[in-house]
């Protein structure tokens, strides 16, 4: 049987220290390293239910929070489309804006609450409030034409939030069918994705140039020329209105360059105080249309408030009409009675004449 050396003793001990080490500090390394890595990734929290959207800069799912009842979310991860390195900055740049804008607005009832954000090796990721409902695209459709009550509604709702988004100096940029949620539970707007917002300086005088972000079609030229407007937002909400009540794309209309307006009345039936709001809405020259979303608020409550009195005045107006036929038909049967009683008694009397000449004619052959 051969002892032990040295040299085995010395790897021996080597190999019990390394143990002791890694039952320790090591071990604890390891476990606050992964357990930093679980943290961070949101997918070790929410599992993913399946993808719900994919944009220029990034991919939207539907998943459950695994910590908090399975309830359900939405997470948005950073992906940009294109690997050009300026424009995965840009796509950077707005999705941070857009975390940034959903903590700032989150609160607000008619906008997902915020819930979480990561950033780590695995990318930029935000979780939102999942909204039980379905998107605008699917109300507003090609043929389709939705009334005026329908469409007053609608951008009444949507200026509503513009009023609260803009008072924080945010422009949403990208307002459309797709991006207006209408919820189940109480049938009310919310406005989603806010990731092509840009945050207006107030404090800078000369007009700020930006990207050109937002979608053609909804976007007015000075957006597109890359300096938007808390009025761009107007005009987007406006064109979604004249779709909505023409059935048409925006693309298909007309524009009379004269004025700067889209030729759109002659395809729907509405009063014409309304078609002057919405042309307000729409004008190409910014300066003509309105500059806040208060103002537009204000005159389409006037608007609306108009058009009841004139339905309460028609409501009137039938009634008396009704009341008006109701005396005719009323005094026009009293008439035919009268007639009816006035003729029967002829009858009587001629009856009673007849008679008495029978009588008569009797007694003078006796
Ligand atoms: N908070 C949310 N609740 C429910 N569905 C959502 C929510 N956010 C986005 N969606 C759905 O995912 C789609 C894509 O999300 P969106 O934020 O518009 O990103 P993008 O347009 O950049 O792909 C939306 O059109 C909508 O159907
Ligand atoms: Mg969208």
């Amino acid at each position: 049987m051969n002892l032990l050396g040295v040299s085995d003793i010395l790897y021996i001990s080597y190999f019990l220290a390394i143990v002791f080490v890694l039952n320790t500090q090591y071990t604890r390394i390891l476990q606050f390293y992964f357990q930093g890595l679980i943290q961070q990734n949101p997918f070790f929290r929410y599992q993913v239910i399946k993808k719900l959207g994919q944009g220029g800069f990034g991919i939207t799912y539907l998943a459950e929070d695994r910590e908090n009842n399975d309830n359900l979310v939405v997470i948005k991860k950073f992906f940009p489309q294109q690997c050009e390195p300026y424009i995965k900055e840009i796509g950077l740049r707005l999705f941070r804006n857009e975390i940034k804008a959903q903590k700032n607005l989150g609160h607000f009832p008619k906008i997902p609450t915020f819930l979480d954000s990561y950033e780590n090796c695995d990318g930029f990721f935000l979780v939102q409030e999942f909204i039980d409902g379905h998107t605008l695209d699917q109300e507003i459709s090609l043929g389709v034409q939705l009334d005026q009550n329908y469409v007053s509604q609608l951008i009444f709702e949507l200026l509503e939030i513009l009023v609260f988004i803009h008072e924080k100096n945010i422009v949403h940029r990208d307002i459309k069918p797709s991006n207006i949620m209408r919820r189940k539970i109480d049938q009310k707007l919310v406005l989603i994705d806010f990731g092509a917002i840009k945050i207006i300086d107030m404090t800078l005088k000369t007009g700020i140039v930006s990207e050109a972000i937002g979608t053609s079609g909804y976007m007015p030229i000075e957006q597109a020329l890359g300096k938007p407007k808390f009025s761009s937002d107007i005009y987007s909400l406006g064109i979604v209105g004249i779709e909505a009540l023409t059935g048409q794309r925006i693309y298909e209309l007309s524009e009379n360059s004269k004025v700067g307006k889209l030729e759109w009345e002659k395809y729907c039936n509405v009063t014409k105080e309304f078609s002057n709001f919405i042309n307000k809405m729409t004008f190409s020259d910014y300066n003509l249309r309105y500059q806040t979303a208060y103002q537009a608020l204000r005159d389409l409550k006037a608007i609306n408030s108009n058009s009841k009195l004139i339905k309460l005045g028609n409501k009137l107006s039938k009634l008396i009409e009704y009341k008006l036929s109701f005396n005719k038909t009323i005094s026009l049967l009293l008439i035919v009675i009268l007639c009816s009683i006035i003729l029967r008694q002829n009858i009587d009397i001629t009856n009673i004449l007849e008679k008495k000449i029978q009588i008569d004619k009797i007694q003078l052959f006796d």
